[in-house]
């Protein structure tokens, strides 16, 4: 028995993955495109482990994909696989209906092929888990509600459009053909292995680089973010005691605004890694151009998660995000080596081609 992970080699994949081969017994398969924010660095402490095994591939590769779920026995997918990057989204949406819908149109087809044929308990106990984000629910103002799963999808980018068409094709492979699904809505992660295109680790690389700071707009958005151990917890939870075709929203009931975020952030270094001339690195903070559409505020909801499944985020934002500094400063080689893009030449030494 094993199960599959899609875009495993990415920031919450290879953390999911981690963390599974280090709690279960159990086998783990990743198939991952390797993309720019693919790094099979990310995982090389678990590489010599026989149960697991990471297979360079496309979700949209219904051929592939069909092998690796009979010759493994897969029990579960969690797809985590997609273009994930709000910005990319925005100069070049292509990729992002490419992979999140026809990527996942074609994964759900070779699954539902894989699913009819098992029987008995194996026909039962099978799952696919589709890992989505809270950014399907378009943006709220100062004062609305966080999002439950009950909130309208009213997608805004490119990519929670095409995240919202993935979420749809999941909930229609389960209403139409019975398909055993679970769909997570999750807030802003963070944590270690974070790819650094990403506000956050972006500014700690940055800060500590002499760089600029590049704050969108007026910095006063809003996130709601989860700590990376957090999101990879409530999966696991939902994918054991899930109700078949529901959605959960997973969130840490920590909203913060970027200028929240990253005055932290330049207090955590200020502390731990001090300029050389003592100034605060806030001073390398610099207002920019906006994103455009950029969505105001994300809230996520997580009440339907702790009622059922009596899931709770372990870690506050100040435990997190100082866990998070830390790792990044402990961590210059694999910072470097996804600077650098290194890790390419890594998968080359070590898969070949
Ligand atoms: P990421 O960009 O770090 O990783 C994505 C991974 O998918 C990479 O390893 C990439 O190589 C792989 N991939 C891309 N296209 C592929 C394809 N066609 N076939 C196989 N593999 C492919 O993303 P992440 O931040 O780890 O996000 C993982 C999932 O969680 C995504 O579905 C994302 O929408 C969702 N999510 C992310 C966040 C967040 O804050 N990062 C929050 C909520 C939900
Ligand atoms: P990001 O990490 O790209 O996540 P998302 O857009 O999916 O929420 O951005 C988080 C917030 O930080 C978002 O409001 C945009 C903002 N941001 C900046 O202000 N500067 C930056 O350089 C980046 C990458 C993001």
């Amino acid at each position: 028995m094993a199960i599959l992970v899609t875009g495993g080699a990415g920031f919450i994949g290879s953390n999911f993955v981690l963390e599974w081969l280090a709690q279960s017994s159990e086998s783990v398969v990743v198939l991952d495109k390797l993309t720019y924010a693919g790094n099979p660095d990310n995982l090389s402490s678990v590489q010599n482990d026989a149960r697991f095994k990471l297979v360079q591939g496309d979700i949209g590769d219904r051929t592939l994909v069909s092998d690796l779920l009979t010759k493994h026995g897969i029990r579960a997918v969690l797809n985590f696989a997609a273009e994930s990057h709000v910005d990319r989204s925005i100069h070049a949406p292509g990729e992002f209906i490419q992979t999140n819908v026809v990527g996942t149109f074609e994964l759900l087809e070779a699954v539902r092929a894989y699913w009819g044929a098992l029987e008995g308990d194996a026909r039962q106990a099978f799952r696919f888990l589709h890992v989505s984000t809270d950014e399907v629910y378009g943006s709220l103002g100062d004062n609305d509600p966080a999002f439950t799963e009950q909130h309208r999808y009213e997608p805004n980018s490119p990519y929670s459009a095409s995240k919202a068409a993935s979420d749809h094709l999941v909930r229609a492979y389960h209403h139409t053909y019975g398909l055993p699904v679970l769909t997570t809505n999750c807030s802003n992660n963070y944590g270690p292995f974070h790819f650094p295109e990403k506000l956050i680790p972006l500014m700690i690389l940055n800060a500590l680089n002499g760089k600029a700071l590049p704050v969108y707009g007026d910095g006063r958005n809003v996130r709601d973010w989860l700590y990376v151990t957090d999101h990879c917890s409530a999966i696991r939870r939902v994918l054991e005691s899930g109700l078949l075709g529901e959605t959960y929203n997973i969130g840490g009931w920590n909203e913060k605004t970027n200028l929240e975020v990253v005055h932290t952030l330049c207090d955590i270094l200020d502390d731990l890694s001090p300029r050389s001339d003592a100034k605060s690195y806030r001073e390398q903070m610099q207002f920019v151009k906006d994103r455009p559409g950029h969505d105001r505020r994300y809230a996520i909801d997580a009440s339907k998660v702790e009622r059922e499944l009596g899931w709770r985020p372990a870690e506050t934002f100040d435990s997190g995000i100082r866990k998070t500094v830390r790792w990044y400063l402990d961590h210059p080689q694999w910072v470097q080596g996804v600077v650098s893009g290194a890790y390419r030449d890594w998968v080359k030494t070590q898969y070949g081609q």
